[in-house]
Protein backbone atom coordinates (compact mmCIF):
# COMPACT_ATOMS: atom_id res chain seq x y z
CA UNK A 1 0.00 0.00 0.00
CA UNK A 2 1.12 3.51 -0.77
CA UNK A 3 -0.29 6.61 0.90
CA UNK A 4 0.31 10.24 -0.05
CA UNK A 5 -0.73 13.23 2.03
CA UNK A 6 -2.26 15.78 -0.36
CA UNK A 7 -3.51 18.18 2.31
CA UNK A 8 -2.25 18.61 5.86
CA UNK A 9 -1.59 21.42 8.31
CA UNK A 10 2.11 21.32 7.51
CA UNK A 11 4.44 20.63 4.61
CA UNK A 12 8.16 20.29 4.06
CA UNK A 13 7.84 19.70 0.32
CA UNK A 14 8.71 22.73 -1.80
CA UNK A 15 6.18 21.60 -4.45
CA UNK A 16 3.29 21.70 -1.98
CA UNK A 17 1.38 24.08 0.26
CA UNK A 18 -0.20 23.47 3.67
CA UNK A 19 -3.63 24.36 5.06
CA UNK A 20 -5.77 23.43 8.08
CA UNK A 21 -7.21 20.30 6.48
CA UNK A 22 -6.69 16.68 5.55
CA UNK A 23 -6.66 14.66 2.34
CA UNK A 24 -4.87 11.34 1.85
CA UNK A 25 -4.49 9.33 -1.35
CA UNK A 26 -4.54 5.60 -0.68
CA UNK A 27 -3.33 3.15 -3.33
CA UNK A 28 -3.78 -0.46 -2.28
CA UNK A 29 -4.29 -3.76 -4.13
CA UNK A 30 -5.39 -2.12 -7.40
CA UNK A 31 -7.68 0.33 -5.64
CA UNK A 32 -7.15 4.07 -5.59
CA UNK A 33 -9.21 5.88 -2.99
CA UNK A 34 -9.13 9.43 -1.67
CA UNK A 35 -9.76 9.88 2.05
CA UNK A 36 -11.13 13.43 2.53
CA UNK A 37 -10.58 16.36 0.16
CA UNK A 38 -9.09 19.03 2.43
CA UNK A 39 -10.30 22.58 3.11
CA UNK A 40 -10.01 23.91 -0.47
CA UNK A 41 -8.77 23.02 -3.95
CA UNK A 42 -5.26 22.89 -2.47
CA UNK A 43 -5.17 19.06 -2.38
CA UNK A 44 -5.63 19.10 -6.16
CA UNK A 45 -2.89 21.70 -6.72
CA UNK A 46 -0.56 19.60 -4.57
CA UNK A 47 -1.53 16.43 -6.47
CA UNK A 48 -0.82 18.17 -9.80
CA UNK A 49 2.57 19.38 -8.60
CA UNK A 50 3.37 15.85 -7.39
CA UNK A 51 2.21 14.51 -10.80
CA UNK A 52 -0.32 12.30 -9.06
CA UNK A 53 -3.43 11.88 -11.24
CA UNK A 54 -6.87 12.25 -9.65
CA UNK A 55 -9.05 11.24 -12.59
CA UNK A 56 -8.60 7.51 -11.91
CA UNK A 57 -9.58 7.71 -8.22
CA UNK A 58 -12.45 5.22 -7.85
CA UNK A 59 -13.99 6.46 -4.60
CA UNK A 60 -13.82 9.31 -2.10
CA UNK A 61 -14.48 8.60 1.56
CA UNK A 62 -15.49 11.57 3.69
CA UNK A 63 -14.56 11.20 7.35
CA UNK A 64 -17.15 13.60 8.81
CA UNK A 65 -19.15 16.73 8.12
CA UNK A 66 -16.53 19.45 8.66
CA UNK A 67 -15.34 21.93 6.04
CA UNK A 68 -11.63 21.14 6.43
CA UNK A 69 -12.25 17.62 5.07
CA UNK A 70 -14.89 18.47 2.47
CA UNK A 71 -14.37 21.93 0.96
CA UNK A 72 -12.23 20.56 -1.89
CA UNK A 73 -15.17 18.54 -3.25
CA UNK A 74 -16.06 20.91 -6.11
CA UNK A 75 -12.45 20.84 -7.31
CA UNK A 76 -12.47 17.05 -7.04
CA UNK A 77 -15.70 16.67 -9.01
CA UNK A 78 -14.38 19.02 -11.73
CA UNK A 79 -11.35 16.73 -12.19
CA UNK A 80 -12.94 13.34 -11.67
CA UNK A 81 -16.29 12.53 -13.26
CA UNK A 82 -16.81 8.96 -12.07
CA UNK A 83 -15.79 8.33 -8.47
CA UNK A 84 -18.53 7.68 -5.95
CA UNK A 85 -18.56 9.81 -2.82
CA UNK A 86 -19.11 7.88 0.42
CA UNK A 87 -20.39 10.18 3.14
CA UNK A 88 -22.43 9.50 6.27
CA UNK A 89 -26.14 10.21 5.86
CA UNK A 90 -26.05 12.83 8.66
CA UNK A 91 -22.87 14.60 7.58
CA UNK A 92 -24.25 17.41 5.40
CA UNK A 93 -25.19 20.12 7.89
CA UNK A 94 -23.98 23.34 9.46
CA UNK A 95 -21.75 23.05 12.52
CA UNK A 96 -20.29 25.48 15.03
CA UNK A 97 -17.22 24.99 17.19
CA UNK A 98 -16.48 26.48 20.57
CA UNK A 99 -13.72 28.83 21.63
CA UNK A 100 -11.37 28.22 24.56
CA UNK A 101 -14.04 29.55 26.96
CA UNK A 102 -16.65 27.15 25.59
CA UNK A 103 -18.56 29.91 23.74
CA UNK A 104 -20.14 28.88 20.45
CA UNK A 105 -18.28 30.38 17.51
CA UNK A 106 -20.14 32.27 14.81
CA UNK A 107 -18.66 30.74 11.65
CA UNK A 108 -19.94 27.54 10.07
CA UNK A 109 -17.30 24.81 10.31
CA UNK A 110 -19.67 22.19 8.88
CA UNK A 111 -20.12 21.29 5.24
CA UNK A 112 -20.46 24.42 3.11
CA UNK A 113 -21.58 22.84 -0.17
CA UNK A 114 -24.40 24.79 -1.82
CA UNK A 115 -27.76 23.07 -2.45
CA UNK A 116 -27.12 23.40 -6.19
CA UNK A 117 -23.75 21.68 -5.88
CA UNK A 118 -25.23 18.82 -3.82
CA UNK A 119 -27.97 18.41 -6.45
CA UNK A 120 -25.39 18.32 -9.22
CA UNK A 121 -23.45 15.45 -7.59
CA UNK A 122 -26.39 13.64 -5.97
CA UNK A 123 -26.15 10.57 -8.22
CA UNK A 124 -22.51 10.16 -7.22
CA UNK A 125 -23.15 10.26 -3.48
CA UNK A 126 -23.49 7.05 -1.47
CA UNK A 127 -24.97 7.90 1.92
CA UNK A 128 -23.43 5.58 4.49
CA UNK A 129 -24.41 4.29 7.90
CA UNK A 130 -22.66 1.82 10.18
CA UNK A 131 -20.45 -0.56 8.12
CA UNK A 132 -19.98 -0.38 4.35
CA UNK A 133 -17.62 -2.60 2.40
CA UNK A 134 -15.92 -0.33 -0.14
CA UNK A 135 -14.04 -3.06 -2.01
CA UNK A 136 -12.27 -6.34 -1.27
CA UNK A 137 -9.81 -4.82 1.20
CA UNK A 138 -11.36 -1.55 2.42
CA UNK A 139 -14.20 -1.06 4.90
CA UNK A 140 -15.92 2.11 6.08
CA UNK A 141 -16.95 1.94 9.74
CA UNK A 142 -19.33 4.32 11.47
CA UNK A 143 -21.46 4.12 14.63
CA UNK A 144 -18.48 5.07 16.79
CA UNK A 145 -19.64 5.66 20.35
CA UNK A 146 -17.46 7.95 22.49
CA UNK A 147 -16.11 6.14 25.57
CA UNK A 148 -16.96 7.41 29.08
CA UNK A 149 -13.30 7.26 30.18
CA UNK A 150 -12.18 9.41 27.22
CA UNK A 151 -14.65 12.27 26.70
CA UNK A 152 -14.69 14.10 23.37
CA UNK A 153 -12.01 16.79 23.27
CA UNK A 154 -14.29 19.46 21.81
CA UNK A 155 -18.04 20.02 21.59
CA UNK A 156 -19.55 21.18 18.31
CA UNK A 157 -23.10 22.44 17.88
CA UNK A 158 -25.58 21.81 15.09
CA UNK A 159 -29.07 23.14 14.44
CA UNK A 160 -31.83 20.68 15.45
CA UNK A 161 -35.12 20.40 13.50
CA UNK A 162 -36.34 23.62 15.18
CA UNK A 163 -33.15 25.44 14.21
CA UNK A 164 -31.88 25.55 17.81
CA UNK A 165 -28.16 24.78 18.28
CA UNK A 166 -27.62 21.56 20.22
CA UNK A 167 -24.44 19.55 20.94
CA UNK A 168 -23.35 17.39 18.01
CA UNK A 169 -23.07 13.69 18.90
CA UNK A 170 -20.64 13.34 15.95
CA UNK A 171 -22.67 10.38 14.71
CA UNK A 172 -21.57 11.40 11.18
CA UNK A 173 -17.96 10.44 11.87
CA UNK A 174 -16.64 7.37 10.07
CA UNK A 175 -13.27 5.75 9.54
CA UNK A 176 -11.69 3.76 6.73
CA UNK A 177 -9.98 0.47 7.49
CA UNK A 178 -7.62 -1.05 4.92
CA UNK A 179 -6.76 -4.73 5.28
CA UNK A 180 -3.23 -5.64 4.23
CA UNK A 181 -1.09 -8.71 4.83
CA UNK A 182 -0.70 -9.10 8.58
CA UNK A 183 -3.27 -6.61 9.74
CA UNK A 184 -5.17 -3.36 9.45
CA UNK A 185 -4.45 0.28 8.67
CA UNK A 186 -6.94 2.71 10.21
CA UNK A 187 -7.63 6.11 8.61
CA UNK A 188 -9.47 8.73 10.64
CA UNK A 189 -10.13 12.40 9.79
CA UNK A 190 -10.42 14.27 13.08
CA UNK A 191 -11.27 11.47 15.56
CA UNK A 192 -13.79 13.70 17.32
CA UNK A 193 -15.42 10.67 18.98
CA UNK A 194 -11.96 9.88 20.41
CA UNK A 195 -9.05 7.73 19.23
CA UNK A 196 -9.78 5.16 21.95
CA UNK A 197 -13.42 4.89 20.84
CA UNK A 198 -12.23 4.39 17.26
CA UNK A 199 -9.74 1.69 18.23
CA UNK A 200 -12.32 -0.15 20.29
CA UNK A 201 -14.81 0.02 17.38
CA UNK A 202 -12.19 -1.42 14.98
CA UNK A 203 -11.55 -4.26 17.40
CA UNK A 204 -15.28 -4.91 17.68
CA UNK A 205 -15.64 -5.18 13.89
CA UNK A 206 -12.37 -7.04 13.28
CA UNK A 207 -11.71 -8.98 16.51
CA UNK A 208 -9.18 -11.32 14.89
CA UNK A 209 -7.04 -8.66 13.24
CA UNK A 210 -4.04 -6.70 14.46
CA UNK A 211 -3.94 -2.93 13.97
CA UNK A 212 -0.65 -2.28 12.13
CA UNK A 213 -1.01 1.43 11.48
CA UNK A 214 -3.05 4.48 12.45
CA UNK A 215 -3.17 7.45 10.10
CA UNK A 216 -5.27 10.10 11.78
CA UNK A 217 -6.01 13.60 12.78
CA UNK A 218 -6.44 12.80 16.47
CA UNK A 219 -7.82 16.10 17.77
CA UNK A 220 -5.81 15.97 20.98
CA UNK A 221 -4.85 19.66 21.10
CA UNK A 222 -7.91 20.87 23.10
CA UNK A 223 -7.17 18.41 25.95
CA UNK A 224 -5.15 19.36 29.00
CA UNK A 225 -1.73 17.76 29.18
CA UNK A 226 -2.64 14.93 31.58
CA UNK A 227 -5.66 13.95 29.45
CA UNK A 228 -3.46 14.11 26.35
CA UNK A 229 -0.78 12.02 28.05
CA UNK A 230 -3.36 9.36 29.03
CA UNK A 231 -4.53 8.94 25.40
CA UNK A 232 -1.00 8.95 23.96
CA UNK A 233 0.28 6.40 26.51
CA UNK A 234 -2.67 4.06 25.95
CA UNK A 235 -2.27 4.17 22.17
CA UNK A 236 1.50 3.59 22.45
CA UNK A 237 0.90 0.49 24.58
CA UNK A 238 -1.28 -1.14 21.91
CA UNK A 239 1.69 -2.37 19.88
CA UNK A 240 0.66 -0.58 16.68
CA UNK A 241 3.63 -0.70 14.30
CA UNK A 242 3.40 2.82 12.90
CA UNK A 243 1.44 5.91 13.85
CA UNK A 244 0.92 8.95 11.63
CA UNK A 245 -0.57 11.67 13.85
CA UNK A 246 -1.49 14.41 11.38
CA UNK A 247 -3.81 17.40 10.89
CA UNK A 248 -5.57 18.35 14.15
CA UNK A 249 -3.55 16.05 16.44
CA UNK A 250 -1.57 19.01 17.78
CA UNK A 251 2.21 19.32 18.01
CA UNK A 252 2.32 18.58 21.78
CA UNK A 253 0.74 15.17 21.23
CA UNK A 254 2.86 14.48 18.13
CA UNK A 255 6.01 15.08 20.19
CA UNK A 256 4.68 12.85 23.00
CA UNK A 257 4.17 10.04 20.45
CA UNK A 258 7.60 10.65 18.97
CA UNK A 259 9.25 10.53 22.37
CA UNK A 260 7.66 7.16 23.15
CA UNK A 261 7.72 5.51 19.71
CA UNK A 262 10.76 7.04 18.04
CA UNK A 263 10.61 6.60 14.25
CA UNK A 264 7.49 4.47 14.53
CA UNK A 265 5.74 7.79 15.02
CA UNK A 266 5.97 9.33 11.57
CA UNK A 267 5.75 13.12 11.41
CA UNK A 268 4.02 13.22 8.04
CA UNK A 269 3.03 16.30 6.07
CA UNK A 270 1.55 17.39 2.72
CA UNK A 271 3.52 16.04 -0.25
CA UNK A 272 4.98 13.02 1.57
CA UNK A 273 4.38 9.42 0.44
CA UNK A 274 4.89 6.21 2.40
CA UNK A 275 4.86 2.60 1.30
CA UNK A 276 4.10 -0.33 3.55
FE1 LIG B 1 -10.33 18.49 10.95
FE1 LIG C 1 -13.46 17.95 12.36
Amino acid sequence: MKITFLSDNKTENSLCMAEWGLSVMIESQNHKVLFDVGASSLFLENAKNLKLPIDDVEAVVISHGHYDHTEGMEAFCDSNKDAKIFIHKNAIAKSYGTDEKGRIESYNCGIRWSDDFVKSIYDRIVFTENIVSLNDNMTIIGNIEPLKEYPMAETFYRPNHEGRLVPDSMDHEQILVVKEDGGLYVFSGCSHTGMMAIISRVREVFPQERILGIIAGMHLYPLNSSQRRAVVDTICDLGVKRIFPVHCTGMDAILMFREKLGENCVIASAGESYEF
